[in-house]
């Protein structure tokens, strides 16, 4: 009956490479895979960066509470500007009486851009027709189903500043 418990050891110096040669294959497969870890890292530090910016700088315009437009305080009257607000477009308006004010510029029904229309006294989204107040930016026919947004307006200095209210 063989004895379980005896170890066999090999004296054979070849058999001894042998294991010298798999702890080396050990080695260098780690390094490989450690080396293919910076690498893939390397590679995908940027693209991460490239896809997490939009997010990011989405997120910070969002935050945005109020801004300064320079130079808008020269806007014509009974004229209107669009500028980005809050990482979305707004509406400016400086109307014939002297009076400014400022709406999101984003429709309340579908969220097309609309539009001042001076001729009709009006803003107008042109996707399916809605239209609102130029004054209140009330919604007053068409789709959209509740007012634009609107913004504090200071103007002073030279400079229209833009608030949420
Ligand atoms: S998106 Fe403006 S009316 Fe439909």
């Amino acid at each position: 009956m063989p004895d379980k418990t005896k170890k066999t050891v090999s004296t054979d110096p070849g058999n001894r490479e042998d294991k010298v040669n798999v702890t080396r294959r050990k080695f260098i497969r780690a390094g490989m895979g450690a080396a293919g870890v910076a690498y893939a890292a390397a590679l995908g530090y940027p693209v991460y960066r490239y896809l997490a910016d939009p997010a990011e700088k989405a997120a910070a315009q969002a935050a945005e509470t109020e801004k300064e437009l320079v130079g808008a305080d020269t806007l014509p009257q009974g004229s209107a500007m669009i500028f980005r607000f809050g990482g979305q477009p707004a509406l400016l308006i400086h109307h014939e009486d002297g009076s400014w004010v400022s709406f999101s510029a984003v429709c309340t029904h579908l969220a097309c851009t609309v539009e001042f229309q001076k001729k009709e006294k009006r803003i107008h989204c042109a996707c399916h027709g809605g239209t609102y107040d130029m004054y209140t930016g009330k919604n007053i026919s068409g789709p959209p189903p509740k007012p634009l947004t609107p913004f504090k307006v200071e103007v002073l200095d030279g400079k229209v500043k833009i608030a949420r209210a």
